[in-house]
């Protein structure tokens, strides 16, 4: 087990889209009599599936799919009301920005389809107005806010994030947002809060994803009160300065730059305060290999393939992966006295 290649083949590397859509298979074809470990990794007959060979490729270091991508949408709506979005914050990467055209055309939204092209083409599907998120749980003022009332609320900022996948691949996005804590704090959390859960719109009309059991839907996720009160945490409705599309999210999304970026949940309607670890979709879906704090730790391998690298999408060379996303500085404080193999 000690002895994981420096850098595993592309073929080793199952992306959690490939992954699941083994496990659809096999459970539709009544076959999933064992466990999936049981299975190993290679089954041969599938991979040449629509979902495998372009993706896989990505985290494994081979070619991104990007010469193959789709032009960039045309036209991405502006973003009205965004004269504060030039303002400039601490929070700014000087690292090169992943092209817009990447961000917008190389996506995991697995209610838009398992694919990394698949969601750029069903985004039409999402209605963006009128948009609500529901606030709710343990909160003195909760509220369903429209997504315009908030936007009048929070000045936007543009932040530039590295954005780290659990598939091993990573982004530089320039994101339009505001963070999440004055939100909270606008709410009053009760004093029994102490996680906040985030739940993606359930529409299978507009998420064809969700006509299949996949995940178990909608896609949830949470984080701990204090990680959600982090400056570093943030609400995204843009990138690049102009709104966000379908496949990134839109309208409204997290972004929490020092965990896999599976912990972004996407067109968000509910954030609720609770008491309880919520539970979250992918720590649901296979435990063993997500677990609720995804804190990007390239000490801590993934059961399938290692996390000490990654590649930019854009560039050829694997780069080390940094404890906490390069974040360290800002939240390791958060877990101090925590075992991160035990919590990850
Ligand atoms: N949110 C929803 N609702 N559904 C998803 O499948 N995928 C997650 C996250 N948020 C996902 C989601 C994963 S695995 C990643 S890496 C990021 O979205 C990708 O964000 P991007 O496509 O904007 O780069």
């Amino acid at each position: 087990m000690s002895k994981l290649p420096k850098e595993p083949p592309a073929s080793e590397i199952t992306p959690p889209a490939l992954y699941l859509r083994r496990r659809e298979l096999l459970k539709n074809a009544a076959l999933f009599a064992g466990t999936a470990s049981a299975l190993g990794g290679g089954l041969v007959w599938l991979t040449g599936g629509e979902a495998g060979v372009a993706d896989a490729g990505a985290p494994g270091g081979e070619a991104a799919p990007l010469a193959s991508a789709p032009p960039p949408p045309a036209g991405a709506p502006p973003l009205l009301g965004t004269s504060a979005a030039s303002a400039r914050t601490p929070f700014v990467t000087d690292e090169a920005r992943t092209d817009y055209e990447a961000i917008v055309s190389y996506n995991n939204f697995y209610e838009l389809g398992l694919s990394k092209s698949e969601p750029a083409r069903n985004a039409g599907r999402l209605r963006l107005r009128p948009w609500a998120v529901a606030c709710e749980g343990e909160l003195k003022k909760p509220e369903v806010i429209d997504l315009d009332t908030l936007l009048r609320w929070f000045p936007l900022e543009e932040r530039v994030y590295r954005m780290r996948c659990v598939e091993a691949w990573s982004m530089v996005i320039p994101w339009l947002g505001f963070p999440l804590a004055p939100l909270l704090r606008r709410l009053e959390p009760t004093s029994r809060a102490r996680y906040v859960q985030f739940t993606t719109l359930l529409d299978p009309e507009q998420l064809p994803g969700q006509r299949s059991d996949v995940l178990d839907w909608p896609y949830v996720e949470g984080l701990r009160l204090d990680e959600a009160m982090h400056p570093l945490t943030m609400l995204a409705v843009g990138l690049y300065g102009k709104s966000l599309l379908g496949q990134n999210g839109a309208p409204i999304r997290l972004v929490v730059p020092w965990k896999y970026g599976f912990k972004g949940g996407k067109s968000i309607v509910r954030i609720q305060l609770t008491e309880r670890q919520p539970r979250t979709t992918w720590s649901q879906a296979t435990p063993d290999e997500y677990g609720f704090y995804a804190n990007v730790n390239p000490a801590v391998a993934h059961p399938r393939w290692s996390q000490a690298t990654e590649r930019r999408i854009g560039e050829l060379r694997r780069r080390p992966t940094l404890p906490f996303n390069g974040y360290a500085e800002e939240v390791a404080g958060l877990y101090a006295g925590m075992d991160l193999r035990e919590s990850f």
